[in-house]
């Protein structure tokens, strides 16, 4: 799957956040560079299960060395994913599969983690109603 061009990662920038689906179930996700590495995650802490991004698609710590959760501080190693202090003790944020080719970012969807469905009117959104004569 499609997912930025390469160059919208900065070196420990901003991260670019898309949606997927884990066992159906909506989740935001996030992927960032560090490292030189495109590497990705499920937007939720392993302390509890919240997003963690203090602003949106800001991950980083104010030194740009660790992933922390906006909510009690966890702290994550960004190339693995590991929890590197805080509540998050022996946890580890759930990674996704991303190549980055030819100047594009891609990620893999999972058995457990598939894409989410474009967003757009839904069969439940009222229908729009015709355009009245002037
Ligand atoms: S919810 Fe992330 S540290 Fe508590």
């Amino acid at each position: 799957m499609a997912l930025c061009a390469a160059e919208a990662l900065a070196e420990r920038g901003r991260a670019v956040l898309f949606d997927v689906l884990e066992y159906g179930r909506p989740v935001r996700a996030f992927a960032l560079r560090f490292d030189g590495r495109v590497v990705a995650y499920l937007n939720r802490c392993a302390h509890v299960p919240v997003e963690m991004d203090w602003n949106p698609g800001e991950f980083l710590d104010a030194d740009r060395e660790f992933i922390v959760c906006a909510i009690h501080g966890a702290q994550y190693h960004p190339a693995t994913g590991r929890c590197a202090g805080g509540p998050c003790r022996g946890g580890r944020l759930r990674g996704l599969n991303v190549v980055e080719q030819a100047g594009q970012v891609h990620w893999y969807p999972s058995r457990d983690i598939r894409p989410a469905p474009a967003a757009g009117p839904s069969p439940a959104d009222p229908p729009t109603p015709p355009p009245t004569p002037s």
